[in-house]
């Protein structure tokens, strides 16, 4: 019984976890993202976890801009590879695809840095840059997500 309680524990364990995003800065805490499966890296309902929204950073329409961005853990599977996307927009409604990057397996913990470019949107608050972890693994949640705050100039 024993046994069977904690490896129950185990598959859980293995089975939370997964993205942060580090710039634009995630809502909320960012905390021991070092380890595999962090507490700040499981937000699992669109479009941003829960989160109330934070302190925004400024960007200007048409502006470049580098979104960093951690495979907390692997979920990674060969058959059916997964991929991570980043979106745009306004919180309540659909986001854009600004890019997609293949999950090629690397190995938890890795960071990610892709370049994008501010869509040329009416300047103002409400805006987010927002990560998404989309595992295609039918042993983990679905997708993982992470939003950060922005302005537009
Ligand atoms: C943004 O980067 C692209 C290349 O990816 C470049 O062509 C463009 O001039 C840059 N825009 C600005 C405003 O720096
Ligand atoms: C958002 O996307 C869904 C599904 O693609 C679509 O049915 C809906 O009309 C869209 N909403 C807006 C506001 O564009
Ligand atoms: C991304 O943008 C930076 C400048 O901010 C540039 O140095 C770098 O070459 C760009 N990388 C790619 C892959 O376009």
């Amino acid at each position: 019984m024993t046994k069977c309680v904690l490896y129950l524990f185990a598959c859980v364990a293995v089975a939370t976890a997964h993205l942060c995003m580090i710039s634009p800065p995630q809502r909320g805490s960012m905390l021991g993202i070092n380890k595999k499966g962090a507490d700040d890296c499981i937000l699992l309902a669109g479009p941003c976890g829960g989160r109330a929204m934070g302190p925004a950073v400024a960007l200007s329409k048409g502006q470049n801009f580098t979104v960093t961005f951690q495979k907390n853990l692997d979920h990674w599977v060969k058959a059916t590879p997964g991929h991570f996307s980043v979106m745009f927009g306004v919180e309540t409604m659909n986001l854009t695809e600004l890019v997609r990057i293949p999950d090629m397996g690397q190995p938890s913990l890795s960071l990610f840095s892709v370049n994008i470019t501010i869509p040329v949107v009416r300047p103002g608050k409400g805006y987010i840059l927002q990560t998404q972890y989309v595992t295609m693994n039918p042993k983990a949640p679905p997708t993982f997500y992470q939003c950060g705050d922005i302005v537009v100039m």
